[in-house]
């Protein structure tokens, strides 16, 4: 039986997924949460799903030696790829983001249509739509890939004239497809808000799939009697560990997190 007062392992394939871990934190304030982000191996967007399979794996195996108590994909592009196979392979309660941004999609749109935007990988692998037509096969989805949000992103380019031209270029065609709801599909999109909703217009509500994903969470801890009591959590219950370039990390963490990250440690991901 696991420690109800154990960490949630949250991952990504790299910083982006702090904004999955950054709603967790705010939705569940007494859970722990132990973060990896795979800074050497991003990005996973434009790789096959059989590695996505095997860095989640090891992720996996990693997390597992620090007795998280569930995990969290933070990543869309490992949920697409990767949650199906190895949600089989494990002993502890595991969710995606895919499924909860698509629930929360279909709830938003009116008139039936959705967009969705993410990495190369996750538009390909057609899974939102999958998962948006099991609820209503009536709905239109329309799915685009923006490749270069997450290296803006990263750049730390949010409110850039270089962003805003590279965002109206990937959204002109999504405009014209009469949409009301607009998923996005990449744990770096949420930064861009502002820029997308800009031009998407009023007429558009974005849905952020970290929202629902951590609502799925809380309902999963409570169902399974798993919620933390707080009892012996450190007053700073947060860890973080990448496969590269810690010192970058921090200073991105900072810049998303509602408190300044003092320690990440680098670990080696290809011996888990
Ligand atoms: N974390 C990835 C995702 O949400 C974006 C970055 C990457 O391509 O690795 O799909």
């Amino acid at each position: 039986m696991n420690d109800k007062n154990a960490a949630i392992g949250v991952f990504d394939s790299g910083v982006g997924g702090l904004t999955v871990a950054r709603e967790i934190i705010r939705q569940l304030p007494e859970e722990s949460i132990t973060y990896f982000g795979d800074t050497a191996r991003v990005p996973y967007g434009s790789k096959s799903k059989d590695t996505i399979i095997r860095y989640s794996r090891q992720i996996i195996r990693f997390l597992k030696t620090k007795n998280v108590k569930a995990i969290v994909v933070a990543c869309n592009t490992a949920s697409a790829f990767a949650l199906d196979t190895i949600e089989k392979e494990i002993d502890i309660p595991i969710i995606g983001v895919v499924k909860p941004g698509a629930k929360s999609a279909v709830e938003s749109t009116k008139n039936k249509r959705i967009g969705i935007i993410g990495t190369e990988g996750t538009i390909k692998s057609e899974l939102y739509t999958q998962y948006i037509h099991s609820i209503d096969p009536e709905i239109t989805v329309v799915g685009k890939a923006c490749p270069l949000f997450v290296p803006l992103v990263e750049e730390g380019m949010l409110h850039d004239s270089v962003t805003d031209e590279v965002a109206s270029r990937y959204l002109e065609s999504m405009k014209e497809e009469n949409i009301d709801s607009l998923i996005l599909g990449c744990t770096h999109y949420p930064l861009l808000r502002s820029t997308i909703g800009q031009i998407m217009g009023e007429g558009v509500t974005l849905v952020n799939p970290a929202y629902e994903t951590a609502l799925e969470l809380g309902r999963l801890l409570k169902e399974q009697d798993m919620q933390s009591t707080g009892q012996g959590q450190s007053d700073f219950p947060y860890r973080f560990y990448v496969s590269d370039l810690a010192e970058k990390f921090k200073g991105f963490a900072n810049s998303i997190l509602p408190f300044d990250v003092e320690k990440t440690q680098k670990i080696d991901i290809e011996k888990y």
